[in-house]
């Protein structure tokens, strides 16, 4: 049986607990080894399911990776493979970021359509109009995506949407290419920063990054560095909720403020005291927290990323609440295993309206993504009596020893096999 975590509710957390590396930010930096012959040293590099996943990736593609305590290098002298088989992109779409980087080095790659998942349809459509207007032929062959260049030429390309991974796997193309590209539309979360910051430390011309438009002056070599991976917004915020629903008194420490501003202003809308030093942020829980609206966007809007973990907190506010989801089709798969708790939730395409209950009851349910797992965890953190929580692999995907950081906080929860 796979794993699950047994929560015994109502303790509320106190103390002080750190923000490990962000999983989205650690994610593009490995693919981005794959544009340099030398070493990519990254420091700060989170232990979790979908790093060892792209590590390995990256390894059949070619790398020789050593790894010691949150430190890892990549080395790829030579691509000597171009495919990204199904097996991996079928377990992890990020493995998609592996595309741009090869077609700029190797001339070639052939990636696996990482098709639906728990989330949403998720196609890659603009990742792909952005690379054939690089220069790469594109092809769909067999469920692969076949994309072949000799070298890539800068062009000026327009997203359709905002789109993360896609902006960070056209940045990897264009480092390389041929003249100056511009990304306009390009997302501006943290962690497309964070890898301009990498690609820049390689000798890549990065103007931009953070804004919606990008520019890229290509180069035709890239060096080895040595980066640091920054904190992780979502995990720092889902700890700040934790310490929040459960009425207590929490320090999340190593963190960046700034990546948090619309998650801190709508908690300060439901009533959560927050105090904010230049790395840390104090939450203090309400008695029972205020209602609130809540819509996704991009950065730096609210993220949909903590939509489930703020929507478990309203589910105990005084009042009702409504929750629009913008970014992902299918984003309310914990809706229903919230309401096994006791929650009131009604769904209707694309909002949820939430009237608040004042407390949640233990029950046995069933993560189906990784922040709906969160979000169940946290629900079991403040309800009265015992959750389970099962299917937590989508947890260890994302969340680096949850239960040992919320432990230390004085929860009680235990992972059973
Ligand atoms: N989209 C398209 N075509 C594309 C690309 C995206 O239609 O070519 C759509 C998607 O279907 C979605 C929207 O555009 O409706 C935004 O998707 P985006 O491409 O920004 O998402 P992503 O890059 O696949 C990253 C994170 C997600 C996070 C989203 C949104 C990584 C590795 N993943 O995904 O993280 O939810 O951005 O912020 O960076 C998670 O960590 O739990 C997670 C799902």
């Amino acid at each position: 049986m796979p794993a699950r975590l047994e929560i015994d509710g109502g303790v509320p957390l106190r103390g002080s607990v750190r923000v490990s590396a962000a999983k989205n930010a650690a994610l593009p930096a490995l693919a981005a080894s794959l544009l340099t012959a030398e070493p990519v040293r990254l420091t700060n590099v989170p232990d979790l399911v979908d790093v060892r996943t792209m590590v390995r990736l990256v390894e059949t593609l070619g790398a020789t990776i050593r790894r010691e305590h949150g430190e890892l290098a990549a080395q790829v002298a030579r691509v000597t493979n171009d495919v990204a088989p199904y097996d991996l992109v079928s377990t992890m779409r990020a493995s998609v970021l592996v595309l741009g980087p090869l077609v700029a080095r190797h001339g070639s790659a052939r990636v696996a359509l990482p098709g639906g998942c728990a989330i949403g349809v998720r196609p890659i459509d603009q990742h792909l109009k952005g690379l054939a207007r690089l220069g790469a032929e594109i092809a769909i062959e067999n469920g692969y995506v076949v994309a072949r260049a000799s070298r890539l030429k800068a062009a000026r390309i327009a997203t359709d949407l905002v789109t993360v991974t896609g902006t960070e796997n056209l940045m990897m193309a264009a480092a390389l290419a041929e003249g100056t590209t511009v990304i306009e539309n390009a997302a501006r979360e943290p962690e497309v920063v964070d890898l301009a910051t990498l690609l820049t430390a390689m000798g890549a011309r990065i103007r931009g990054a953070g804004t919606p438009r990008v520019e890229i002056e290509g180069v035709s070599e890239l060096a080895g560095t040595s980066h640091r991976i920054i904190p992780d917004r979502i995990e720092a915020g889902t700890l700040i909720v934790a310490g929040a629903i459960t009425g207590g008194d929490v320090t999340v420490t190593d963190l960046v403020p700034d990546h948090l501003s619309a998650l801190m202003a709508k908690l300060g809308e439901c009533g959560v005291a927050l105090e904010v030093g230049p790395t840390s942020v104090r939450v203090r829980g309400p008695g029972r927290p205020r209602a609130a609206d809540v819509t996704t966007s991009p950065f730096p809007g609210f993220p949909t990323d903590m939509q489930a973990q703020v929507m478990t907190l309203l589910g105990l506010a005084d009042g009702q609440s409504r929750v629009t989801e913008t970014i992902f089709e299918n984003r309310f798969m914990h809706v229903a295993e919230l309401a096994r708790m006791g929650a009131r939730i009604e769904t209707d395409g694309a909002i949820a309206v939430i009237r608040g209950v004042s407390c949640y009851q233990g029950a046995p349910v069933m993560a189906s993504d990784l922040r709906a797992s969160a979000a169940l965890v946290l629900a079991g953190l403040a309800a009265h009596g015992r959750t389970t929580v099962s299917r937590v692999y989508h947890l260890d995907r994302g969340y680096e020893g949850l239960e040992t950081k919320l432990t230390a906080l004085g929860a009680r929860i235990e992972r059973r096999a």
